[in-house]
């Protein structure tokens, strides 16, 4: 059995957090983040907007596109660092508003790589017989913890959703491998000290509960970190680099996706960038960017996909799909 992809949806805010926005709030300018990052806007979740809004609406246009009712599933997971609360799960919170009666949900959490953790255990559950259609969605709404005083990290965040269904088929294609790797020793590159057990909400200083990154330092190990997956996993699927059809890294920094690009020798065209819109939407940058190059046309039957991203934890990892 593979683990195919048969539907692709995405939501993001309606707020547009623009450049010249921030320009107003700290002391930035356009020219430096779109330089330094290329990010030009980003969408911004409102007060009343949860992650879980923005996923069951991007789960709802995965389903519809996949041409199947939302009861044909039977595992919802949700790739988020940004529950909509500590408990329950965020993905019981979308199962039950799409209705889906007992079939088990759960969260994951592996941050900006959780959409790469993520495929790699629906195509494991697949592969194994133990569910045939898997809802997986990766959603964050980062800019809830991100400090608007500190320039560092204000302008770099965006939230959203993507979602994708994945079916088992006897076809040749689908979900070909993944890699999927972690340092934990190097947990304090981007974190959020308060809300969980080690400094809870109640007790927290209003500044502990935004989070912190070491930017530089994240953007050295994480070129090498996907440079580094994605090697490893095209030699595991005995694919040269060149059978590649389209790279969707994860859109954490422009320059990090151009120096990824120019270490592995890819054509900028093989290269699908929305960042400049967006900005760095966490687990649900790379769903986000694989539902617009499916609906852009970017993307046919039999194509090599390459997904590959960087972040929170530490963790990476890449995944192939065959289309
Ligand atoms: O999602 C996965 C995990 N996250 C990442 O992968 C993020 C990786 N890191 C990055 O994208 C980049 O490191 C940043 C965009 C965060 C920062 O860019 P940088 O080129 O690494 O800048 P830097 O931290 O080395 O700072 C250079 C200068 C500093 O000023 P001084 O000390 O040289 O005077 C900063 O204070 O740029 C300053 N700076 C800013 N200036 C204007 C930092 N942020 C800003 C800003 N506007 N927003």
């Amino acid at each position: 059995m593979q683990a195919a992809i048969i539907g692709t949806g995405a939501c993001v805010p309606d707020q547009v957090l623009t450049n010249k926005a921030l320009e107003e709030l700290v002391d930035t300018s356009d020219e430096w983040i779109v330089s330094r990052t290329g990010i030009r806007e980003r969408r911004r979740a409102g007060h009343d907007e949860a992650s879980s809004d923005l996923a069951y609406s991007a789960a709802r246009h995965a389903l519809k596109d996949a041409g199947i009712r939302a009861d044909e599933v039977d595992l919802v997971l949700v790739a988020t660092a940004t529950p909509d609360m500590l408990l329950p799960s965020t993905a019981c919170i979308v199962q039950g508003r799409l209705g889906l009666k007992h079939v088990p949900a759960f969260d994951l959490s592996a941050v900006c790589t959780g959409f790469i953790y993520g495929l790699s255990t629906a195509d494991a559950f697949i592969r194994s017989g133990a569910y045939r259609t898997i809802l997986l969605i990766g959603v964050d709404t980062l800019t809830k913890f991100t400090d608007y005083n500190d320039r560092t990290t204000c302008v770099i965040f965006g939230d959203g959703a993507g979602a994708i269904v994945v079916r088992a088929t006897h076809e040749k294609k689908g979900v070909v491998g993944s890699t999927l790797y972690a340092d934990g020793s190097k947990w304090d590159y981007i974190y959020v000290p308060a809300g969980g057990s080690r400094t809870p909400s109640s007790v927290a200083d209003k500044t502990n509960c935004y989070l912190r990154m070491k930017g530089h330092d994240t953007f050295k190990v994480a070129v090498r970190g996907l440079e580094q997956a994605i090697v490893d996993l095209l030699e595991r699927c005995h694919l040269s680099p060149d059978e590649v059809d389209i790279v969707i890294p994860h859109q954490a920094n422009v320059r990090i996706i151009e120096a990824l690009t120019r270490k592995l020798g890819y054509p900028p065209e093989k290269v699908f960038v929305n960042i400049e819109r967006y900005g760095n939407t966490s687990a649900a940058s790379i769903p986000i960017a694989l539902d617009e190059a499916v609906r852009a046309g970017k993307i046919k039957s039999g194509d090599n996909v390459l997904l590959a991203a960087f972040g929170s934890g530490l963790t990476w990892g890449a995944s192939l799909i065959r289309w």
